[in-house]
């Protein structure tokens, strides 16, 4: 069986909706050498917005060689350029002797060993021991995109995600510093870095004081209008056989507030219960199904905090705004005014709330139901 809503993984072709506007500035700034960042919170739909632009860059144009690099699972600088190199590499040739020759050319005064999987598998090469003892070889890795760009003869494209990771590194500024120091030189390369932790990226690329300030344009992600969703939601039930009202369509968007997985995952639950037509009754139910689903992770979340940092975000779930007033303090527990910055700072930390033009929400809407509840 085919279902038509899918979560978890990247949206493409068919699962794929809305976006246009984003889709051409992006397109745009990555075809005119504009490099970008992009911030939204987490599930929002970053990675499946620039996969889908840099499939619309390929199929408009031979002139763009485009690669991905997922620092989620970098925690030094070491695995960094591992994953950078494997990416350039990999985006230079699909033919594994032609990956072997470049690796042989470009990194030979690496020592790299190269690790070949079972055919089928990507191609992979490891940093030989003496990686450390040659730092310039870090400058030639850095370098590679241009290089491989220029005498190819096209414009690469690098994209990273989850690039706030590198925050986690030992030296993280004079890390920035490097990158930032060799991408600036690059002629015939675009970056595209991305990720989660707006207010981790935000120092990353707005703070006068860090490397890459003003490295190029920041896009906010907004999230898909609830007209397009509803578009959305009506038409793939119409595809699969099966039907939903466009009410009924806008009250799965609004129900979780537009927020991209969750329409996904609360659309996917209705559809299977549904037979003909989607109905209210249906809806309540993959509502609560969606709930139940989710609360061993917020479980989890909650046991990592601290008594008074609950209270806090049930005060901003609860809508909240005068956080310091004594009857808020005194209803929920969260002793002097005095603590109210820490609390704030720790569950902003732990990327739990958003604060956006002083309005301090909870970012998940489905955690923010389940901690009403
Ligand atoms: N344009 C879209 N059309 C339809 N569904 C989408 C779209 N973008 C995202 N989604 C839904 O949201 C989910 C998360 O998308 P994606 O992984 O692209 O987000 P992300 O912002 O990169 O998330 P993370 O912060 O976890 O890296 C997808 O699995 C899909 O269900
Ligand atoms: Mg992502």
């Amino acid at each position: 069986m085919n279902i038509p809503f899918v979560y978890g993984r990247l949206a493409d072709a068919d699962d794929f909706t809305g976006r246009e506007q984003d889709i051409l500035r992006l397109k745009q700034n990555l075809t005119g050498r504009i490099n970008t960042t992009i911030v939204s919170p987490r599930r929002w739909g970053k990675s499946s917005l620039v996969h889908r632009t840099l499939e619309v860059i390929k199929s408009e144009s031979e002139e763009y060689l485009t690669c991905h690099v997922d620092v989620f699972n970098c925690r030094d600088e070491e695995s960094f350029y591992r994953a950078y190199m494997n990416a350039v590499l990999s985006a230079a040739t699909t033919k594994m002797d032609e990956f072997v020759a470049l690796v042989k050319k470009y990194v030979g005064s690496l020592g790299p060993k190269i690790t070949l999987a079972d055919a089928g598998a990507a191609m992979e090469f490891s940093l030989g021991l003496d990686f450390y003892e040659h730092k310039y070889s870090i400058d030639e890795i850095l370098d590679l995109p241009e290089k491989i760009a220029v005498e190819k003869g096209k414009q690469m494209i690098v994209c990273i995600d989850e690039f706030q990771n590198v925050e986690n590194f030992e030296a993280p500024v004079a890390f920035q510093a490097r990158l930032r120091s060799h991408w600036q030189k690059h002629q015939n390369v675009c970056y595209c870095l991305y990720g989660s932790k707006k207010h981790m990226l935000l120092s990353i690329f707005a703070d006068y004081e860090m490397p890459f300030y003003k490295f190029g344009d920041i896009i906010m992600l907004q999230k898909i209008e609830r007209e397009v969703w509803a578009d959305f939601i009506v038409k793939r039930f119409k595809d699969t056989g099966k039907s939903i009202s466009r009410d009924l369509a806008l009250s799965v968007a609004d129900k979780v507030e537009c927020h991209s997985y969750y329409v996904q995952q609360l659309s996917q639950l209705l559809w299977m219960l549904t037979e003909g037509t989607a109905s209210e009754e249906a809806l309540q139910v993959a509502y609560q199904q969606m709930i139940d689903r989710s609360a061993l992770l917020f479980d989890n979340i909650i046991d990592g905090l601290k008594p008074r940092q609950i209270s806090f975000l049930v005060a901003i779930a609860n809508g909240e705004v005068n956080f310091s007033s004594a009857a808020v303090l005194r209803k929920y527990k969260l002793g002097t005014s005095a603590n109210i910055k820490n609390l704030r700072k720790a569950v902003l930390d732990r990327d739990l709330i958003s604060i956006d033009a002083g309005v301090t929400s909870i970012q998940d809407p489905v955690f923010k139901q389940w901690l009403l509840r």
